[in-house]
C-alpha cells in the first residue's frame, strides 16, 4: 500500500453493516486521515468510540461529503438513490452495500478474488453483491474455473443479521418470551422466526421468485461474466444470528472430479476447505462468522444432474457478504493506486 491517507465516510453507521465496517476500518488498518459517520437524523447526535476516540454520527444529507475521498453506503437502496450522485459530484468514490445499482450497466459489481479488473471500469460508483450470492460464488467460482458452470440449484440457510440490526433483536426478543411464557413479539418478518424457518427472503415477484432468489441469478451472471447462466434459488431465512449457508448442486460443461475441486477450493484465497466426512467436518455458521474467508464442504458427486457437484458454504454475509468485501475493494483499490486523496490531487 503507499502512502496515502484518506477520509472516509461511512453511510448507515449505526447499522448491523455499518457497525462492521467501522470495526473493520480499525481492525484491518485501512489508512485513515479521518472518519466521518453518517446516519439518519434519528441517530444525529449520537457518540461512538473509534480508536479510542469518540465521534459524532451526523445526519446523511447533500453537501457532506465535500472534503470525503471514500464513501461506503450501508443504509438501504433508497439512500444510496438519494445521495450517491451528489457524493460522486463532489469528488467522492462510492462504494455501495445497496442493491439499487447493483445492475446498471455503468456500475461494477465486484467481488476482488473474482473480477478485480472491473474496479478500473467505474464512474465513481462501486457496488458489492448481495450476502448470499458473495457467499455462495466463494464455492463456486474456483469450480467454475476448472469445469466451467452450465446451471445451478441453489438453497440458502440466511442468518437474520442479513435482514439488519432490528430483526436480530427480534429473534433474541422472541426466544426470551418463548423461554418465559410471555406473548411473542413479531415486528420484522411474516412469522415467528425464533424456532422456525421462513422461505421468503425479500418480497415476491410475478414469477414466484423472491427479490433475493433474483439477485442471486442476475449478481452471479454479472459477477462472473456469464449471462446465460442459469439459477434456480429458493431463500430460506432461519433462527441463526450471523452467518449465512448456502446449499449448491451445480451442474458443468466438463467432466467434473472430486480431488480437483477440493484441490481448487483449497488453493482459492477467498475460502477454506473443511470437507471430511468421516469425521463430520463441514462448515457451519457458527464457526465461520466474523470469518474473513468463507467455509467450503460436503463436496460430492451430484447423483441428479450430468457433470455435476454438490456442495455446501457458510460465510459471514455481515463480512464477504457486506462490509469485508467492500473494504477489499477499497484497499485494492487503494494499493493499485485507483484511489487517490482529494488532498494528494489538490497538491499536484
Ligand atoms: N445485513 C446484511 O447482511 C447485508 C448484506 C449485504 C447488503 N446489505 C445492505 O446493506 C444496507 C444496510 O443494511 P443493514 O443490514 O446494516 O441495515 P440496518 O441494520 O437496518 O441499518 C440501516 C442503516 O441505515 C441508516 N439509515 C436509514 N435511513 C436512513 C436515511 N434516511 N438517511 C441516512 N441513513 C439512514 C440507519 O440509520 P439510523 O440508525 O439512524 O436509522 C442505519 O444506520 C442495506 O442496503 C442492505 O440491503 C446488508
Amino acid at each position: 500500500m503507499n502512502n496515502n491517507q484518506y477520509v472516509v465516510g461511512i453511510v448507515g453507521a449505526t447499522g448491523a453493516v455499518g457497525q462492521e465496517l467501522v470495526r473493520l476500518m480499525h481492525e484491518r488498518n485501512f489508512p485513515i486521515s479521518r472518519l466521518r459517520l453518517f446516519a439518519s437524523a434519528r441517530s444525529a447526535g449520537k457518540v461512538v468510540e473509534f480508536q479510542g476516540r469518540k465521534l459524532v454520527i451526523e445526519e446523511a444529507k447533500p453537501g457532506v461529503f465535500a472534503d470525503v475521498d471514500v464513501a461506503f453506503f450501508a443504509a438501504g437502496g433508497s439512500v444510496t438513490r438519494a445521495l450517491a450522485a451528489d457524493a460522486v459530484k463532489a469528488g467522492c468514490l462510492v462504494i455501495d452495500k445497496s442493491s439499487a445499482l447493483r445492475q446498471d450497466p455503468k456500475v461494477p459489481l465486484v467481488i476482488p478474488e473474482i473480477n478485480p479488473e472491473q474496479l478500473r471500469h467505474h464512474g465513481g460508483i462501486i457496488a458489492n453483491p448481495n450476502c448470499s450470492t458473495a457467499v455462495m460464488l466463494m464455492g463456486l467460482w474456483p469450480l467454475h474455473q476448472l469445469f466451467g458452470v452450465k446451471r445451478i440449484f441453489v438453497s440458502t440457510y440466511q442468518s437474520v443479521s442479513g435482514t439488519g440490526a432490528e430483526a436480530v433483536r427480534e429473534l433474541d426478543d422472541q426466544i426470551h418470551a418463548l423461554v418465559e411464557g410471555k406473548p411473542v413479539p413479531r415486528k420484522v418478518y411474516p412469522y415467528q422466526i425464533a424456532f422456525n424457518c421462513i422461505p421468503q427472503v425479500d418480497t415476491f415477484g410475478p414469477d414466484g421468485y423472491t427479490g433475493e432468489e433474483s439477485k442471486m441469478a442476475q449478481e452471479s451472471r454479472k459477477i462472473m461474466g456469464l449471462p446465460n447462466l442459469k439459477v434456480s434459488a429458493t431463500c430460506v431465512r432461519v433462527p441463526v444470528v450471523r452467518a449465512h449457508s448456502v446449499a449448491v448442486s451445480a451442474e458443468f460443461e466438463r467432466p467434473v472430479n472430486l480431488e480437483q475441486a477440493r484441490a481448487a477450493i483449497a488453493a482459492f484465497p477467498g475460502a477454506v476447505l473443511v470437507d471430511d466426512p468421516a469425521q463430520s467436518k463441514y462448515p457451519t455458521p457458527l464457526d465461520f462468522a466474523e470469518k474473513v474467508k468463507c467455509g467450503v464442504g460436503r463436496l460430492r458427486i451430484d447423483t441428479a444432474l450430468d457433470n455435476g457437484l454438490a456442495f455446501w458454504v457458510s460465510g459471514d454475509n455481515l463480512w464477504k457478504g457486506a462490509a469485508l468485501n467492500a473494504v477489499q475493494n477499497a484497499e485494492l483499490m487503494a494499493r493499485e493506486g485507483l484511489l487517490r486523496p482529494k488532498a494528494a490531487a489538490a497538491a499536484v
